[in-house]
Order: C-alpha cells, then structure tokens, then sequence
C-alpha cells in the first residue's frame, strides 16, 4: 500500500505528464499551420509519448493499491512566434519536469518508499534524453538562424521520427 502523500505527489505528476502532452499536441497543431509537416509529426509523437509517462505512473498507483484521481488539465496556448520560441519553451520545460521528477525522488526518500524510489529512477534517466533532444534541436534552430526558409532542412529531419 502506497503513502497517502506520495500518492498525492504522483497523482499530480500524472496531471502534469498530461499537460506535457496537451502542450505538445498545441505545438504541433501550431506547426501544421505553418506548413512545418516534420515538426508537427515530432510534436505529436512528443505528445502521445508524454502520455505514455502518464500512463506509466497511473499504472504504478494502481499497482501499489492506491487510488487514481484525475484533475482538470491546463489548457497550453495555440500561439508561438517561432519555431524557435516553442522549442525555447519545450527546453523551459523539461527543465522544469526534470525538477519535478526529483522533488519526487526525495519524497520517495523522506518516505522511504523504495519501490517508488526504484520507479522513478526510469524517469529521471528519461529526463536526461528530453533535455538533451530539446537543447539540441533549439541550438540547431538558432544554428539555421529561426528563418522559415532556413527550416526546411531541419523539418525534413524532424519528420523522421518514427
Ligand atoms: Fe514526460
Ligand atoms: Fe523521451
């Protein structure tokens, strides 16, 4: 049986995993209105793998006998300057995620609550590769200087994704 308090922190997480999805599907729907094909396609991978975090930690709560409480989620905006600018704000924040995760982990620890410690060690590695992909694609999109023309390249990329 889990914590009545880590349940609470987990359940929130969950919330905020759903939001990161919400936000990257807004991305990506503001890409498909700048023609930015690949860009939209890595956004909605983004969105539906960020749900895939919320499914993961909802997963565990009840696995653990605990109680699974959904809450309203945020609505993000429909409106970014530039690529440039969304990729600034998705750096911002996974940064801000990555803080979250570990205020978690020292709960797990203040709890020591093992078993959600050794759980959120998946998240806290994954938090590194959403950092690292995020600043990399934001410093190639200053590389390439946020001019539309000068995407092209970089959206061809991004529509690798699979
Ligand atoms: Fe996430
Ligand atoms: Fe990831």
């Amino acid at each position: 049986m889990i914590a009545k308090t880590m349940e609470a922190a987990l359940n929130r997480q969950v919330n905020r995993e759903l939001y990161s999805a919400y936000l990257y599907l807004a991305m990506s729907a503001y890409f498909e209105t700048t023609n930015m094909k690949g860009f939209a396609k890595w956004m909605r991978l983004q969105a539906k793998e960020e749900q895939s975090h919320a499914m993961k930690i909802y997963d565990y709560v009840l696995a653990r006998g605990g109680t699974v409480s959904l809450e309203a989620i945020e609505a993000p905006r429909a409106k970014w300057a530039s690529a440039g600018k969304v990729f600034e704000e998705v750096y911002a924040h996974e940064q801000k995620v990555t803080g979250m995760i570990h205020t978690l982990v020292d709960l797990s620890v203040k709890e020591k609550d093992h078993a959600t410690f050794e759980m959120l060690q998946w998240f806290v590695k994954e938090q590194v590769e959403e950092e690292e992909h995020a600043s990399e694609i934001l410093s190639q999109i200053k590389t390439l200087g946020d001019v539309v023309g000068h995407l092209f390249w970089l959206d061809h990329q991004l529509g690798k994704r699979e």
